[in-house]
């Protein structure tokens, strides 16, 4: 099953990517023709920490980490045929596409896993332009873990004014000396407390080099978490970012002084490159504050700005089309997310809240545990009436941090611990701190039964998971 696929042979064309338009047969019809893409899920090798170092056996889409970057126009039909030479059962998800239930990807929830040798065929016309991502939704801590994850990005009708952009998907991988994937997923002690932390840092299936940027460029940065449980926070040395949209949604501009990505969130930014040329500037990465580390250094051209400095701030980025939620009539609902481990220093001494759990699982929303990633008879938490505005608390009881994810929907965040969110906001995976409270709001637009969830893999599969219907 495992191919052999050496770095140049997928660059010389071995992505299986076809971005043909399919052209209507009928001449009649006069619908868009829709754009087909095409992704094989299967086991591979990619040379992760690169140079002289071993490849690492990883299961990937596309024979390549990260699978191929898919780029799709809003409103325009897609269809992305999706094969799986995998040994295991599989599905994808396409985190944060307001799309069909029937497409959302969750196995025995949403449609039958794809078995090995089998294709399924996705088909969505995202209403939504922006900075998305794809991965399994089947034994999801291992197949992400080993790689299974790319880019979908949805663009925007008219491109925004910049000199160049730049995709950095970022996942953390737990190696083994010689750069294997370590066994053990699942174990206890992750999946009660952090989830599975690794310990290389990889942007783009590669681990960082320098990043040349020339004085006076204009660049659009899109920055995706694909890490099972790392929590990151950005800051980049000498320079002001300008966030322009987080989990692929527009956001009111403003400069993030350290970006707080969780597992599976996503930010736009803009940056000015208004460094001095020749001079070397870090990104760092300080989640963890006894760990910080920097990620690459933005890497000036020696030669003086060839373009004279732009003078005005970035635009917003047009507007999508999102149900605002009438905060007025809203029903409101609570959820609490409990369970984990006290702190990292106990061993088991420290769990919370197992009793009355009944499964024993270590997390639980409102009391009970969904474990694994999806599966046929999943009860749903509630239900929601279709076209209704909700308002959630979410209250996180326990001391962790928790990224959690609605599909099928982008929410506003209002609150966090009762004041206000500083910028309006839409999200689909939002980063609550241990003990922290966030107010969300949504229209319940989107029928059918969608899966809200911690995306921290260790803890979505072991009970930090519930299941909204919208009817
Ligand atoms: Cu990326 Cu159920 O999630
Ligand atoms: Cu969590």
């Amino acid at each position: 099953m495992t191919r052999t696929v050496s770095r140049r042979a997928v660059l010389a064309g071995g992505v299986a990517l076809a971005a043909t338009p399919l052209l209507g047969s009928h001449a009649h019809c006069a619908a868009t023709p829709a754009q087909e893409l095409k992704v094989d899920a299967g086991a591979g090798r990619w040379p992760l920490v690169g140079g002289s170092g071993p490849m690492t056996e990883v299961w990937c889409y596309g024979n390549r980490v990260p699978g191929p970057e898919l780029r799709v126009q809003q409103g325009q039909p897609a269809r992305v045929l999706v094969r799986n030479d995998l040994p295991d059962e599989t599905t994808v998800h396409w985190h944060g596409i307001r799309l069909p239930n029937a497409m959302d990807g969750v196995p025995g929830l949403t449609q039958r896993p794809i078995k090995p040798g089998e294709t399924f065929i996705y088909e969505f016309t995202p209403p939504d332009a922006g900075t998305f991502w794809y991965h399994p939704h089947a034994d999801s801590l291992r197949q992400l873990g080993r790689g299974m994850a790319g880019v979908l990005i949805v663009e925007e009708p008219q491109p925004i004014a910049v000199d160049r952009e730049l995709v950095w998907m970022l996942a953390d991988w737990r190696l083994t000396r010689d750069a294997q994937i370590a066994p053990g997923f699942g174990g206890m002690m992750d999946a009660a407390m952090a989830g599975r932390l690794g310990n290389t840092i990889t942007i783009n299936g590669a681990i960082p080099s320098d990043t040349p940027v020339k004085s006076g460029e204009r660049i659009r940065l899109r920055l995706i978490n694909s890490s099972l449980a790392r929590m990151m926070a950005l800051r980049f040395e000498g320079h002001r970012p300008v966030v322009v949209a987080l989990d692929g949604q527009p956001c009111e501009p403003h400069v993030g002084e350290r970006l707080l990505l969780g597992p599976a969130m996503r930010a736009d930014l803009i940056i000015e490159m208004q460094g001095e040329p020749g001079n070397r500037y870090r990104v760092v990465d300080d989640f963890y504050p006894d760990l910080s580390y920097w990620l690459t250094e933005l890497v000036y051209d020696a030669a003086p700005a060839a373009t004279a400095r732009r003078l005005d701030a970035p635009a917003a980025l047009p507007r999508n089309p999102l149900p605002e939620p009438d905060l007025g009539s809203a029903e409101r609902h609570d959820l609490t997310l409990q369970g984990g481990m006290m702190s990292g220093r106990g061993m088991m001494g420290g769990m919370m809240g197992m009793s009355g759990m009944g499964s024993g699982a270590p997390w639980a929303i409102n009391g009970t545990s969904m474990t694994g990633d999806g599966h046929a008879g999943m009860a749903p938490l509630m239900t929601l009436k279709l076209g209704r505005s909700y308002v959630f608390t979410i209250r996180n009881d326990t001391a962790w941090w928790h990224p959690m994810h609605l599909h099928g929907h982008s929410f506003r965040v209002l609150t966090r611990n009762g004041s206000p969110v500083a910028y309006h906001q839409w999200m689909d995976t939002v980063p609550i701190a241990p003990k922290e409270t966030v107010e969300i709001a949504f229209v319940a637009d989107n029928p059918g039964d969608w899966m809200l969830h911690c995306h921290v893999a260790d803890h979505q599969v072991s009970g930090m998971m519930t299941v909204l219907r919208v009817a």
